[in-house]
């Protein structure tokens, strides 16, 4: 598949958009500041929610400043280079701190100057299978991106890492093993959805700040999907339409766990099954089986 790979091509062994990683050095070379705080996520894992989320801590509770502005422009995205108004490196290196920053890199993949500087991450992580089903109408949304073809063709790629910032199994696992370290943050959509009072809490506390249920309250009104799905400084539909299409699917599309059981055949979840055994089984890494 020619076009496929004339728009993604291998970083490091790493599938990446050709886009992002032909002018790497000013990636690389990124200097961090040791109060940036990053959100990490493998795409569509449920990076918007937790930036908002986070944003609204940063803001104590104030709506009106979460809705200055885009979230790709309160929140830039460190490797993103799709259009002159969104390159992450040069937003961030004209924005004052305290600075948040969203990023899709795989642990190795990630500029030196974060580790060197110990600034506080937040890895956010979601179940592999709604991933996939979340990407595939990504992709229809990103007229840059090739067509996925069948749920079934573009799951076999998912799986074998043939995606933009490649495998889900490597990067889960590597972002697992860095959360040994208390500056970094592990928690899951799943969570999320489950009980969303109890990980604002957890956030609000990692970002020692005091989490009063006033704020708590307003986070969680701010943030439902409903919400961000009517607000345009969170929904995305800003953005040009050559850089992404709503005719198709939209970025806020369903917010839910499970939506896998409407996609994966009996057939093509067990092969799915047997394949993430393999990968996960040399991780402690630990999903809820049945979302
Ligand atoms: S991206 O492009 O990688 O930054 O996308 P990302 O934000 O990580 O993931 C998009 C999915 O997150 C869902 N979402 C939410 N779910 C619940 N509550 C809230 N507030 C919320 N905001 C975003 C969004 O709907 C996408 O998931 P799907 O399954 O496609 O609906």
């Amino acid at each position: 598949e020619p076009e496929y790979y004339e728009t993604f091509g291998d970083f490091h062994g790493v599938l990446m958009d050709r886009q992002f990683t032909k002018d790497w050095d000013d990636v690389e070379a990124f200097s961090a500041r040791p109060d940036d705080l990053l959100i990490v996520t493998y795409p569509k894992s449920g990076t918007t929610w937790a930036s908002e989320i986070v944003y609204m801590i940063y803001k104590e509770g104030d709506v009106a400043k979460c809705k200055e502005d885009a979230i790709f422009n309160r929140i830039p995205y460190l490797e993103c280079k799709t259009h002159h108004m969104m390159n992450g490196v040069r937003q961030l290196k004209e924005m004052e701190s305290p600075r948040i920053v969203k990023t899709h890199l795989p642990s190795k993949l990630l500029p030196a100057s974060f580790w060197e500087k110990n600034c506080k991450m937040i890895y956010l992580c979601r179940n592999a299978k709604d991933v996939a089903v979340s990407y595939y109408y990504f992709f229809l949304m990103i007229p840059s991106y090739p067509k996925p073809g069948s749920f079934s063709e573009f799951v076999e790629k998912f799986m074998q890492g043939q995606v933009p910032y490649g495998s889900w199994y490597d990067h889960v696992k590597s972002w697992w093993e860095k959360s040994k370290n208390p500056r970094v943050l592990f928690i899951f959509y799943e969570d999320m959805i489950e009980d969303i009072r109890k990980e604002v809490i957890k956030l609000i506390e990692f970002l020692e700040r005091k989490p009063s249920e006033e704020l708590v309250n307003k986070i969680i009104q701010h943030t439902s999907f409903q919400e961000m799905k009517n607000n345009p400084s969170t929904n995305y539909t800003t953005l040009p339409e050559e850089i992404m299409s709503h005719k198709v699917s939209s970025f806020m599309r369903k917010g839910i766990t499970g939506d896998w059981k409407n996609h994966f055949t009996v057939a093509l979840n067990e092969k799915f099954d047997m394949h993430y055994e393999q990968q996960m089984k040399d991780s402690t890494l630990k999903f809820r089986t049945e979302i």
